[in-house]
């Protein structure tokens, strides 16, 4: 696997830029607002992990249920599968629960799984959960340190030219993007497919209030620590002096819009200088840093949304109970 950037290196000082340039812009936006990759550092990811573990986040667990149970099912579609590319794999157990399930269909025959992630210990944890799934398959891991488009391009370009390519995109990572630029995001996908090719997709769906309240706002306060650390890495890696106990997590459900907000809030007016990134702003008491929005869907949109990108529906899979949708579809 391919190690991350190096501290000090030419790679690690062309990240923190582009980190720094981020900032620079989304915080000087009205509303003020930070992209949500950027929340998986080390710690995000950590964080994140124990999300998934919370009685009130059930969307992984259903998820998860819905790869096993029909995991044989989506790999006699994708046969013969050759190159699997996971995008956001986290700790990527639910390609391992898909590989494992459909591991008959792979019959040994050497498979390429590319991973892409922006997060170093997200791949690091992902490789190593892939590389222990079963001894009989052998399974060559490819890992990506960048953004989905960037990862995709890289991890295409290198599949394998015989058989077929199958790209998940699970846990609803597709729901971190507002309505064009998922129609776009899945457009890029298709472009980077061949007839034949197929894209697995989970969507968490619209349900109550109450329910999405306290997935995103959860009572022990995880889902508060993974947000507010955002502020806790950018004082770490370009030198801010934000006060994190001067900020608290907010979730919204916005049903106007269909997706949940994050956000964090000043709890009085105050100062903050992050010299890396060359700013200095006055929050006012009240005001919101914009960190990340999940966009919940109904499952018609989910196949209209990919229909609309060059895809053909092969399947859908419902967990009623959790509002979860899987979908395969394939590249026509
Ligand atoms: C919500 S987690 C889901 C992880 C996993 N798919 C699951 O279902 O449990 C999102 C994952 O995607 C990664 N990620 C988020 N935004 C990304 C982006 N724009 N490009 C690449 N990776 C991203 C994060 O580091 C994290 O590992």
């Amino acid at each position: 696997m391919r190690p991350s950037a190096a501290p000090g290196s030419a790679a690690a000082r062309s990240a923190t830029q582009a980190f720094a340039g981020d900032i620079e812009y989304y915080l000087t936006l009205t509303p003020r607002q930070l992209p949500s990759h950027y929340l998986y550092d080390a710690l995000g990811s950590a964080l994140f992990e124990a999300i998934c573990e919370l009685p009130w986040y059930r969307i992984t667990r259903a998820e998860r249920a819905l790869l096993a149970s029909r995991g044989d099912d989506i790999l006699a579609h994708v046969d013969p599968l050759r190159t699997l590319i996971e995008l956001g794999p986290g700790s990527g157990e639910k390609l391992a629960a898909l590989v494992e399930a459909g591991a008959g269909r792979l019959r040994g025959i050497p498979l390429t799984v590319h991973l892409v992630d922006v997060s170093a210990s997200a791949l690091d944890l992902a490789g190593r959960t892939l590389g222990a799934v079963n001894p009989s398959q052998p399974i060559e891991i490819v890992t990506h340190q960048a953004t989905y488009e960037t990862g995709l391009v890289q991890a295409t370009a290198h599949r394998r030219s015989a058989g077929r390519t199958l790209v998940a995109f699970l846990g609803s990572n597709i729901g971190n993007f507002d309505p064009p630029g998922a129609d776009a995001f899945l457009r890029h996908i298709r472009t980077a497919l061949a007839i034949g090719d197929c894209l697995l997709i989970g969507t968490d769906l619209v349900k109550p209030e109450a329910e999405l309240q306290l997935a995103y706002d959860d009572p022990l306060g995880v889902t508060a620590a993974f947000n507010r650390n955002l502020l806790v890495r950018i004082n770490r890696e370009l030198g801010a002096d934000f006060d994190i106990a001067s900020f608290r997590h907010r979730a919204v459900w916005n049903e106007a819009e269909s997706r949940v907000e994050m956000h964090l809030v000043a709890t009085r007016r105050h100062q903050v200088r992050i010299p890396d990134a060359s700013l200095e702003m006055t929050l006012d008491e009240g005001e919101t840093i914009w960190t990340e929005s999940s966009y919940k869907y109904r499952p018609q949109a989910v196949v209209r949304i990919l229909e609309r990108a060059g895809f053909t529906l092969v399947e859908q899979w419902i967990h009623a109970e959790a509002g979860f949708a899987l979908t395969l579809v394939e590249a026509t």
